[in-house]
């Protein structure tokens, strides 16, 4: 069975995607790898590493014997802002480094199928805004954008130059619950339910109106493996496809919480995130990703909502006993 390395393991994506995958290929062959030193999800196999190690990363890919390597290590959008060249560095070099050992095993006959996370982000201001095609002025204002755009030509190059074969999602805004919330303009969507269950008011930093494309996290791991499944002639867009899953605003979020837990309260206070969410799309075409390999969204806003608050809401079961009562 081909082993699978997964680098940047704890985080949002890279905990639901060791689990998914260790499901589908076993645990043994998944092997999780993060600048901590211990898994913070339990993976049957983890190695610290810092991806801008490249010695120690192609070490591990030998090791191993490692034919794909999902690089998910990076600073997003709000983090970026508060530490650019650390964010440029990182997101950067993270993805050179893993496309130059890609190269390297692709032309000694052993190639390292490659997934590297893009995002909305890649977008800006002067891009359509609504339905955003495939193809589309791209002009981020952020230097999580700006990594995120460069690293699509990064892959693109690496595979028409090299025969890398590395494929990449643009992903929206990503909702869970496994994961606190963290450093992303669209994580209000994340926080919203952690404030709702513990009965907080929720201070919202973006406008009543900001619509942003969103993901629910399952159809976010199914789409990730499903484009690394597909067979790689069926692969026409090598920088980064649009998945849409669905699109929102806070007040249309608040509203859906509202409809199941009528005490939740939500004000609005935007602050600087809010010029960062005006410069991305509120909706994205993926006819692209849908004709080449097949995506399809499963999970609309009720579902998420109603799964959300089912998972989130336990730990305050557990927690604030005055609650149990009401959730009984
Ligand atoms: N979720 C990311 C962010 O808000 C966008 O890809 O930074």
């Amino acid at each position: 069975m081909e082993r699978i390395l997964v680098i940047g393991a704890n985080g949002q994506i890279g905990s639901e995607l060791v689990e998914a995958l260790a499901a589908k290929v076993g645990a043994d062959n998944v092997i999780a790898a993060d600048i901590q030193t211990n898994s913070s999800t339990g993976a049957a196999r983890y190695e610290k590493l810092d991806v801008l190690d490249s010695t120690r990363l192609a070490q591990i890919i030998d090791a191993y014997d490692v034919g794909q390597v999902y690089q998910l290590a990076a600073l997003l959008s709000v983090t970026g802002e508060q530490a650019p060249l650390r964010a440029w560095s990182l997101n950067m070099n993270g993805l050179l480094n893993t496309l130059e050992i890609a190269r390297q095993r692709t032309e000694s006959g052993k190639p390292l199928r490659v997934f590297w996370p893009s995002s909305i982000a890649a977008f800006g201001p002067h891009t359509p805004a609504v339905n955003t095609p495939q193809l589309a002025v791209m002009d981020p204002t952020t230097i999580y954008g700006i990594s995120k755009q460069a690293g699509e030509r990064l892959c693109e190059y690496y595979h028409s130059k090299y025969g890398v074969d590395v494929r990449s999602i643009r992903y929206p805004g990503i909702i869970s619950y496994k994961s606190p919330p963290g450093g992303g303009t669209t994580d209000y969507a994340i926080a919203i339910f952690h404030a709702a269950a513990s009965r907080e008011t929720y201070n919202c930093y973006l406008g009543p109106d900001t619509t942003l494309p969103m993901i629910y996290m399952p159809d976010a791991i199914r789409a990730t493996i499903e484009l690394m499944d597909a067979p790689a002639d069926q692969i026409g867009i090598r920088s980064g496809y649009n998945v849409a899953g669905l699109s929102f605003n806070p007040r249309e979020l608040a509203a859906a919480i509202k409809a199941r837990r009528p005490e939740f309260r939500i004000e609005y206070r935007p602050d600087h995130r809010q010029a960062i969410a005006d410069s991305w799309p509120q909706s994205l075409d993926d006819s692209c990703a849908r004709a080449d390999w097949g995506w399809k969204p499963e999970i609309g806003l009720d579902e998420l909502v109603d799964d959300m608050l089912l998972h989130i809401a336990p730990r305050w079961r557990t927690s604030t006993p005055e609650c149990m009562n009401e959730a009984a």
